[in-house]
C-alpha cells in the first residue's frame, strides 16, 4: 500500500520536517523536526493518536536547531543519527545498510549519501526517500563546509539515488521554491545542478557559488550534536 508522509514545514529556514505513520495507525517516525515547532509536533501526535517510535536526523543542521532531544524527553521515543555527524546522545547511531523497523513490518532503509555533510543520510520508507539536503527538487544542499564535498555529493547523487526507481517519491530537506515533492525520473532528468552534467562540471558549478555562510551555523550545529538539548543535559 502506498502512504504518503505528513510533510510539515518551518518558514524561518524553510525545512521540512515529515512524519510518518505506520499502515497500524498507531506507530510513527518523524525525520528532522525544528525545535520550534515542537508543540505543532506534539499536537499532531495527540491529535491522531500516535506512538512516536524514532525521531531520525538526516544530518547535524547547519540551519535550524532540532528538537529531536525534547521530542524523545516527552514521547518516549528514540533518537537515530548518522554515525559519522557527531551527534553523541542519539541511541541510534546509524551507518549505511541499516534498517530502522517500526510498527507491525515497517522498514526505513538508511542510504548513506555524504556530500552535503561526509555523515549525512537519506532515508527510504515506502518509496519515499527522505533527501536530507543531498538532494533537493531541482537542486541539492551546499557542499563548502561541515566536511562536505562536491565530488562525494555527486556519487551519493548519481551513484545511489538515481538509481532507485523512477517513481521513487522525493521528499526533499528543504524547498526555497515553494515545491513539496519531486520523484528520482524527473530530478534525473530534469535536475538542475546534476542531470546530464558530468562529475568535474558540477564541482565546477558548485565552487562557484560563493554562498553566504548561515546565520545559525556556530550555534546550530554544536546544539545539533546535542540532539538540541543545552550542553550538559
Ligand atoms: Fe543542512
Amino acid at each position: 500500500m502506498h502512504i504518503n508522509p505528513i510533510q510539515l514545514f518551518d518558514a524561518d529556514s524553510s525545512t521540512f520536517t515529515y512524519l510518518l505513520v505506520a499502515a497500524d495507525g498507531v506507530s510513527a517516525v518523524i525525520i528532522d523536526p525544528v525545535d520550534h515547532h515542537l508543540e505543532r509536533d506534539l499536537a499532531h501526535l495527540q491529535r491522531l493518536s500516535l506512538r512516536l517510535c524514532y525521531v531520525l536526523e538526516t544530518h547535524a543542521h547547519a540551519d535550524h536547531v532540532t528538537s529531536a532531544g525534547r521530542l524523545r524527553e516527552r514521547t518516549g521515543a528514540q533518537a537515530g543519527a548518522p554515525s559519522g555527524c557527531g551527534i553523541a546522545p542519539a541511541e541510534l547511531q546509524l551507518v549505511d545498510g541499516d534498517v530502522v523497523k517500526f510498527g507491525e513490518g515497517e522498514q526505513i532503509d538508511v542510504l548513506h549519501t555524504p556530500g552535503h555533510t561526509a555523515g549525512s543520510m537519506s532515508y527510504l520508507w515506502r518509496g519515499n526517500l527522505f533527501t536530507g539536503d543531498t538532494l533537493l527538487i531541482d537542486g541539492c544542499g551546499r557542499t563548502d563546509f561541515q566536511s562536505g564535498s562536491a565530488a562525494a555529493l555527486f556519487d551519493s547523487v548519481t551513484h545511489k539515488l538515481f538509481t532507485l526507481p523512477p517513481d521513487t517519491r522525493v521528499w526533499p530537506g528543504h524547498d526555497y521554491h515553494g515545491q513539496s515533492v519531486s520523484t528520482i525520473g524527473w530530478e534525473r532528468q530534469h535536475n538542475a545542478r546534476l542531470a546530464r552534467r558530468s562529475r568535474a562540471e558540477f564541482e565546477a558549478l558548485m565552487a562557484e557559488l560563493h554562498l553566504p555562510r548561515p546565520r545559525l551555523m556556530d550555534v546550530a550545529v554544536p546544539a545539533n550534536q546535542n540532539l538540541g538539548l543545552p550542553h550538559g543535559v
